[in-house]
Order: C-alpha cells, then sequence, then structure tokens
C-alpha cells in the first residue's frame, strides 16, 4: 500500500474487521440501522455520556453542533489556530466567523484560556477546543469561564478518543471522558484514527435538546428513518426542519464496534510507543516533545516533537524522508489559509513558531521498538 519503509500510521486490521463486513453483508441491510444503534450504544457507554450519534464524518459532526447550539451569522466562534481546518470551514459553512486564539506553549499546544479571554466579545457564541495528539485542553478553567458567560463549549475531540481528563482541583473525581466535558462533541473515524472505519464520526453530548436536534438534521430533519419504516414502527414520516444526509452506515458502523472493542488496548500500545520514543528523545536533548510528562492522560494519537529552530526542522524531514520515513506535521495555522485571509490573524506568535518547528512521528499501536530507534538514530544525526 505504501512506499515508506516506516509509515505515519498503520491500521490494526484482520480478521475480525473482515467478520463485521461479512455480518453486515450477510444481513442484508446496509443502511442506518442495527449495527449504527449498537455502535452508538456502545460509544455512549463508553463514553459516560447520555447521548452518542453516529455521523458520516466529524466534520458533518461539527457543522451538526454548531447549528444545533444556534451559532448562525453575526456569531462568533473562538477556536485553536492549530487545528484541522474543519471546524474554521463549519464555522464558516454556518454563517458565523471563526476568531482564532494561541496555544499555552510549545510544550502544550491546545488553546490558551486566557486568548480566550482576551477574544471574548459579545458576539461570541461558542469556543471550540481541540485536544491536541490526545492530550487534554484545560477543561476545568475553559468550562469555568464559558459556563459563567453562557458560551457553549464544542469539543473537537477526533484525537481523544478513549481518555479521561483529570483534573488538579478534583473537580472530576473519578476523571471525565474526553468528548463528555463540554456541551457537545465530534470525535472522527478516519483511517488514521485511534478508532479507524475509512469515514464516519460520532456526536456526544449529554443535552437532550441538542442530541434531538443533531438527531433530526443528520438525516434531512425526517422524524423516521427508513430502518424504522422497514421495521414496522412508522408508516410515514414528517419533515419538522431542513436537514442534510449525514448518516453513518452500517458497513462503518460494524467496522467501528469492532475498533471501539481493541480501542482500550490499542490506546495503551501507544502510550507505551510514546514512553518509549520520550526517553530516547530526551536522551538527545534539543527537542521539545509536547506533553511529555502527562503520556499517561493521553489517547497516543500523536507523537510529536519540536526542533529548536525551523532549520533543524527542515533537516530532519528532509533525513527522514531519505531514510523511508514518513513524517507530517499537525497543523499549519488555519488561520494563514488563503480561505481566512484577512480574519483576525494578529497574535498567534505561539501558534506559528510550533507550524515552523513542529514534526508529527510514526506512531501506531504495532509500531515496534527497533523501528523507533531507528527514527531517533536519525534525528541524532542530524543534531550532530
Ligand atoms: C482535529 C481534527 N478535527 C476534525 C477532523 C475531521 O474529521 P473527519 O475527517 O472525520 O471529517 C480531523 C480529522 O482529520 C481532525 O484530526
Amino acid at each position: 500500500m505504501t512506499d515508506w519503509r516506516i509509515p505515519l500510521s498503520d491500521l490494526d486490521y484482520g480478521s475480525e474487521e473482515a467478520n463485521a463486513v461479512q455480518r453486515v453483508i450477510a444481513s442484508k441491510w446496509l443502511s442506518m440501522g442495527p449495527e449504527v444503534q449498537a455502535f452508538e450504544q456502545e460509544f455512549a457507554e463508553m463514553q459516560e455520556a447520555k447521548y452518542a450519534l453516529a455521523v458520516s464524518s466529524a466534520t458533518a459532526g461539527l457543522h451538526l453542533a454548531l447549528l444545533a447550539l444556534g451559532v448562525g451569522p453575526g456569531d462568533e466562534v473562538i477556536q485553536p489556530a492549530l487545528n484541522f481546518v474543519a471546524s474554521a470551514n463549519m464555522t464558516v459553512a454556518v454563517g458565523a466567523t471563526p476568531v482564532f486564539a494561541d496555544i499555552c506553549s510549545l510544550g502544550e499546544p491546545t488553546i490558551d484560556p486566557s486568548e480566550v479571554e482576551r477574544l471574548i466579545s459579545p458576539r461570541t457564541k461558542a469556543v471550540v477546543v481541540m485536544h491536541y495528539g490526545g492530550s487534554l485542553c484545560r477543561m476545568a478553567e475553559l468550562t469555568e469561564f464559558c459556563a459563567a458567560r453562557r458560551i457553549a463549549i464544542v469539543e473537537d475531540a477526533c484525537h481523544a478518543v478513549g481518555v479521561a481528563y483529570h483534573d488538579a482541583r478534583n473537580r472530576w473525581p473519578n476523571g471525565i471522558m474526553a468528548g463528555s466535558i463540554g456541551d457537545i462533541s465530534a470525535f472522527s473515524f478516519f483511517s488514521n484514527k485511534n478508532i479507524a472505519s475509512g469515514e464516519g464520526g460520532m456526536v456526544v453530548t449529554n443535552r437532550a435538546d441538542l442530541a434531538e436536534r443533531v438527531r433530526l438534521l443528520r438525516s434531512h430533519g425526517m422524524t423516521t428513518l427508513t430502518w424504522d419504516r422497514y421495521k414496522g414502527h412508522a408508516g410515514s414520516y414528517d419533515v419538522v426542519n431542513p436537514g442534510y444526509n449525514y448518516r453513518l452506515d452500517e458497513l462503518h458502523a460494524a467496522l467501528g464496534r469492532t475498533q471501539l472493542k481493541k480501542l482500550e488496548r490499542n490506546n495503551q500500545r501507544r502510550r507505551e510507543r510514546l514512553a518509549l520514543y520520550r526517553e530516547a528523545v530526551q536522551s538527545l536533548g534539543g527537542w521539545t516533545m509536547p506533553f511529555a510528562d502527562t503520556i499517561d492522560n493521553s489517547s497516543g494519537h500523536l507523537m510529536v516533537i519540536v526542533a529548536r529552530d525551523p532549520d533543524v526542522r527542515e533537516r530532519a524531514v528532509h533525513a527522514l524522508r531519505e531514510a523511508g520515513i514518513q513524517s507530517s506535521m499537525h497543523y499549519p495555522c488555519v488561520a494563514d489559509f488563503s480561505a481566512f485571509a484577512g480574519g483576525t490573524a494578529a497574535g498567534l506568535e505561539m501558534t506559528r513558531q510550533f507550524t515552523r518547528r513542529a514534526i508529527t512521528l510514526p506512531l501506531y499501536p504495532t509500531l515496534n521498538a527497533d523501528r523507533i530507534n531507528d527514527i531517533v538514530e536519525i534525528l541524532r544525526a542530524v543534531l550532530l
């Protein structure tokens, strides 16, 4: 599939996934039905949340989350400039304006709560947070601040499936799952995610009003599904508001369920590999590893290091490529894309530093220790 000697990510797929697909094919029901229902229920249980609604992607989920919250023209949505572009795009899709916030630091590349405070205006309707690489944002501070101002929090939890948040002040003594903390959240099951089904996503919320709106909006505003009518639960339907087709299908749901069963084990494997990387990278010196001290509180989605300057980064990326090792950079500063030029792009110093100096290295549950050593040896040579 790939020419890379060590790819950036790799699927943990086997006979379980093949059997899941086979099960759906044998059932002869392909569109939203019992597999999706079971996936939603299992996901909600894992999240310890009231509602989980399967959607066709996290982007669709973010779109529906913003619509369900009533975000629209004239509103502003504060969000990190260091993020995948989906949340900014969906903010524009609902007619609102993204306002980009900086990250805390190079070692903690999540949205800075003091930036949220600085950027707040009478038009702020929501704050999107993104748990970078699977490590959580400062949720205790952010939830307190937003609750006091009646501003909604949307968690872009695409990196953080299966990880709990623990807050030093013990507001949640038993921890609380990423994606169950804010008003509403979106998860992705894109191929490189900790749960991978190709495409697919999940919206999670504890608010019945939001869950109901998302349920309607994901399927044309219709009050019943084809599955309900097939099962004789409903004869007809009404359309109560204009909506979309953001449904998940049975094949992707069956794959997602199989991957969900492996999640705890695979997140643990990811964390073990992050710990191996940490040891090796720290022995090199000269690199910053974000969230190095809190690997145990991460889903282990990404392995990222920050070079001491952009030149070292460029040399490292080149040397890795020469050795057949795929690397990446999560993410370019969203405020600097042409589509967002002219937006509120002042500041963002830390984000811009990060994007010039960060490298994402290979990380997946089956990556072996020898390969991690190979990768780190290449980084060592770059610094000599
Ligand atoms: C942080 C983040 N947000 C949003 C998305 C969008 O997810 P999807 O591809 O499922 O729409 C992704 C996936 O790439 C992501 O990593």
